[in-house]
């Protein structure tokens, strides 16, 4: 089910027949409008929530129509502004125009029809847009799976809850592609055509954090010389990406499930209440039920987070992914270092197929770039594949795979682990959500997660010796 919401107008005029004029006729087509008195009004509107279009007088009190559309333009360039000039006013409106707004109307209105017609028009533009910016660069989306059996039913609950606005919880291990499969259940989604924004809670001191996501006033500490709006304000009519959630600090933690349960926040050093309608995805490959009982995460925000927990199962429990995504993974390699038609001997199959994969895609990518690198030519034979020394990790309940300690390859791959059934689970309203979805449930994916902690830091600082490709990855948009 679709759950897009109506696109909204913010409607400026310092007469009071036009305004209502224009609303009703807005609403009536099915837009979510606000009117504002003038230009003041409007910028206040504007810092509480996001629109779509905004429908501007040009001579109002306070702040005028010019004014308002200079500081829209530098605070929200996404906005789409249509500004009302009277008649025989056209070098206003062309002025107007090369200041950025989108088009103009003249007063007054002959009929509702023009108004609806340039307002839809202006939707669609927005809408092109934000299609534009999640394509541009991208050679093609990555696929999440290439019919390995353990991600058939990943992808398929991905799929379902995309059509969906509730909150999806991806567990997994580092590497595991939370991000990328974040990404596709924004693509798939009704919101595909708005902003996908990301935010990475381990990469932020807890006071940048809180300031990035909710944005902060004027003067709010030092160095805060603007008001500047958070990603969460940025995302809105799209995606939020809440990455590494287990990393949040127990403040921000209590802040942010005032956040998702009340849909509003107030930026940092203002009392104003802001509101945003994103989609929340939150990802982590932290044992969070492991850290509810140390104290270290709060229940309610996991019971709010988890709605959909999905578990991206590691790349050594997917071998039928791994040489496909080896190649798909060759043609960006070969972009990024201009060398096209790279292709792996036989031989170098084998290893890539043996390898356990501590590291999960992101290992795999870095070990092809690393093979491209050291092969002179076309062909990445066996010798280039550089496979991090390292034993897989036993999965929760199951014996870990012979391999040496130490050893360049585990011997053969480690046994597959099968989902349970649904049957299998335990009844429960979260298992009863996993179990229609094929999600596994958190407590059984969580447990698997606990030793992706200790083996990510393991594989970081190796892996830091290659550049992490993921900034190269298909992204729509990153602030
Ligand atoms: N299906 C896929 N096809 C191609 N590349 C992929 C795929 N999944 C993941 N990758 C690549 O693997 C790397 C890791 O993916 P991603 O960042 O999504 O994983 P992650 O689980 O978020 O990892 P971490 O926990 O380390 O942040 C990225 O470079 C990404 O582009
Ligand atoms: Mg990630």
């Amino acid at each position: 089910m679709s759950t897009t919401p109506a696109a909204s107008v913010l409607v400026v005029d310092d007469e009071e027949g036009v305004r209502s004029f224009l609303a009703e006729a807005l609403e009536l087509s099915g837009y979510d409008v606000a009117e504002a008195e003038d230009g003041q009004a409007a910028l206040e509107a504007l810092s509480r929530r996001s629109f779509h279009v905004l429908i501007t007088d040009l001579t109002m009190p306070r702040v005028d129509g010019m004014t308002l559309l200079r500081r829209v333009r530098a605070d929200q360039p996404e906005l789409e502004i249509i500004v009302l000039t009277a008649h025989g006013t056209i070098e206003t409106a062309v002025a107007a125009i090369k200041l950025g707004a989108f088009d103009f109307l003249q007063k007054p209105l002959e009929s509702p029809g023009e108004l609806r017609r340039l307002v839809a028009r202006a939707v669609e533009r927005r809408r092109l847009r934000a299609l534009q910016e999640i394509t541009r660069g991208d050679a093609g989306e990555p696929t999440l799976s290439y019919g390995d059996p353990a991600m058939q039913p990943v992808v398929r609950a991905l799929e379902k809850v995309a059509r969906t606005d509730a909150t999806v919880l991806l567990i997994g291990e580092s590497g595991t592609g939370k991000e990328v499969a974040a990404q596709a259940v924004h693509r798939w989604s009704a919101r595909a055509s708005g902003p996908f924004v990301a935010i990475n809670c381990a990469a932020l001191s807890e006071s940048l954090l809180e300031s990035e996501l909710f944005g902060h006033e004027k003067g709010a500490f030092t160095g805060a010389q603007a008001r500047r709006r958070g990603r969460l304000e940025l995302a809105d009519g799209g995606t939020f990406f809440l990455d590494e959630v287990g990393e949040l600090k127990p403040g921000l933690q209590a802040k942010l499930l005032r956040v998702l349960q009340e849909r509003r926040f107030e930026r940092v050093g203002g009392n104003q209440t802001v509101s945003a309608d994103v989609r929340w995805v939150a990802a982590t490959n932290r044992d969070l039920e492991a850290m509810i009982a140390r104290g270290e995460f709060r229940q309610d925000l996991y019971h709010r987070l988890a709605v959909f927990p999905v578990h991206l199962p590691p790349l050594r429990e997917r071998p039928a992914d791994i040489l496909p995504l080896a190649r798909a993974l060759l043609v960006r390699v070969g972009a990024q270092l201009g060398r096209a038609g790279l292709e792996l001997a036989p031989e170098a199959h084998e290893l890539l197929l043996r390898a356990p994969w501590s590291g999960n895609i992101r290992e795999l990518a870095n070990t092809l770039e690393r093979a491209a690198i050291l092969s002179d030519d076309r062909v990445l034979r066996a010798e280039h594949i550089l496979v991090t020394p390292g034993r897989p990790r036993p999965l929760a309940r199951t014996p870990s795979p012979a391999a040496a300690p130490g050893s360049r390859l585990s011997p053969r791959p480690p046994p597959r682990r099968r989902w349970p059934r649904p049957s299998a689970r335990p009844s429960g309203p979260r298992s009863t959500t996993s179990a229609a979805t094929g999600a596994r449930p958190p407590s059984t994916s969580a447990s698997a997660c606990a030793r992706c902690t200790r083996s990510s830091s393991a594989t970081a600082s190796r892996e830091r010796i290659v550049r992490d490709e993921g900034a190269a990855a298909p992204r729509a948009r990153r602030v």
